[in-house]
């Protein structure tokens, strides 16, 4: 059997947006509104109504963890104003997490800001550190016997979405265009804007002083990693792709409690760049190839880049419609997983992502719950997969 320590936390996670519903205050919500081609988030899964019951569904699985975001645009609706009844909603959702077992990770920020934040300047704007501190400053309010912190999900992914999306500001006189439909030299996805990295790196230091003073919770964030591969002879493309896109976000985690580990799928990179994914009937439902040996690769790299920091995985998983598809990509992945940790890479945890069949950024179609949603009447339907994953951490280990 293949197991992993006692203590390893086991569980899934979700973020606000995707699945609380009618987050009408938040950027995204009006770039939904606006671009062509996405599909709104609308209800969502209901989350906000229905915490316990997706609180319930973790730890009758048997599961410890449960990781969800908070919503800024909802706690902070108007600039410099905190929702006292937002804040103790998520007060709730934290009790309950406690009052079942379930370990809470909170995550501060997952992609959405105020519609306000966004329309005054966004991550650029003068205030832009200064106002997420506040912002993280109010939050601490709630966190008692929260034991982890993200202060901001995927910010290397972010720094790239919003070279993608429409600006919002309300003096903005350019016209936007989206670079991937208007630029086709663009092998693919556009890299990270460093100068809203950077924004992001500051924010993200500002708000983990603060939760390290006024609370008791271990403080990171959460890095997606691609798992970028070397052809032959493209070493050195690799490393300086890999900074762009990863290592300036991990490098800026190196006094953090723990580094937040997502990865879903691996791509080579040659002497051009990043390889598109190949064309194959294998790929997953978000257009990924299939690379649940991913997971390995980017806690490798990370444990190279921050060999001091502890790792909690908070994503791993995949869009498929086959949940048998799902348990044979996790297990591979957690196998992958337990030979780092056999080589002392010091991994304390596993978040499946995700939960439930959840918004996925401008679409419903990619599917990455271990529990399906009816998007009519939000009834919960625990697949396989849940019950699985619910076994190997009964077991502490696989099969
Ligand atoms: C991200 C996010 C999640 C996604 C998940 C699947 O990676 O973009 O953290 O919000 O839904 O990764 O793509």
């Amino acid at each position: 059997m293949t197991t992993f320590p006692p203590g390893f936390l086991w569980g899934a996670a979700t973020a606000a947006h995707q699945t609380e519903g009618n987050n009408l205050n938040s950027d995204w919500w009006r770039r939904e509104q606006i671009l062509p081609g996405m599909e709104p988030s609308g209800d969502a899964c209901d989350s906000y109504h229905r915490f316990e019951e997706d609180i319930d569904l973790v730890a009758d699985a048997g599961l410890g963890a449960y990781r969800f975001g908070v919503e800024w645009a909802r706690v902070e609706p108007v600039p410099g104003s905190f929702s006292k009844a937002a804040l103790a909603h998520y007060r709730r959702v934290i009790e309950t997490c406690l009052d079942r077992g379930v370990t809470p990770v909170v995550t501060l920020h997952h992609f959405t800001t105020p519609l306000w934040f966004a329309e005054q300047g966004g991550w650029l704007a003068e205030d832009a550190v200064a106002r997420f501190e506040a912002y993280a400053a109010e939050v601490c309010r709630i966190l008692d016997g929260v034991e982890w912190v993200c202060t901001m999900n995927e910010p290397n992914m972010l720094a790239m979405m919003l070279r993608m999306l429409p600006r919002l500001t309300e003096t903005d006189e350019e016209p936007w265009h989206s670079p991937t439909t208007d630029d086709a030299s663009l092998p693919e996805l556009p890299p990270p804007d460093p100068a809203i990295g950077r924004r992001l790196i500051e924010s993200h230091h500002a708000a983990r002083e603060v939760v390290r003073e006024r609370s008791g919770a271990k403080v990171g964030w959460t890095v997606a990693n691609r798992a970028l591969v070397a052809r032959p002879g493209a070493e050195a493309r690799l490393q300086e792709l890999r900074h762009i896109w990863e290592d300036l976000y991990l490098e800026a985690a190196s006094g953090d409690d723990f580094i937040g580990v997502q990865s879903y799928s691996s791509q080579w990179v040659n002497e051009e760049g990043i390889e598109p994914h190949p064309d194959s009937p294998d790929n997953t439902l978000a257009g990924a190839a299939y690379r649940p040996d991913a997971l390995e690769i980017a806690v490798r790299h990370t444990a190279e880049v921050l060999p001091h920091v502890p790792i909690l995985v908070t994503e791993n998983g995949i869009a498929t419609g086959e949940d048998e598809r799902r348990i044979a990509y996790t297990d591979a992945a957690l196998r992958g997983l337990a030979e780092a940790m056999a080589d002392g890479i010091d991994v304390r945890g596993y978040l499946h992502w995700s939960l439930l069949d959840n918004y996925e950024w401008g679409h419903w179609g990619p599917t990455f719950g271990l529990v399906a949603v009816d998007r009519e009447t939000f009834v919960r339907s625990p697949k396989p997969s849940l019950r699985w994953l619910g076994d190997v951490a009964r077991r502490g280990g696989l099969a």
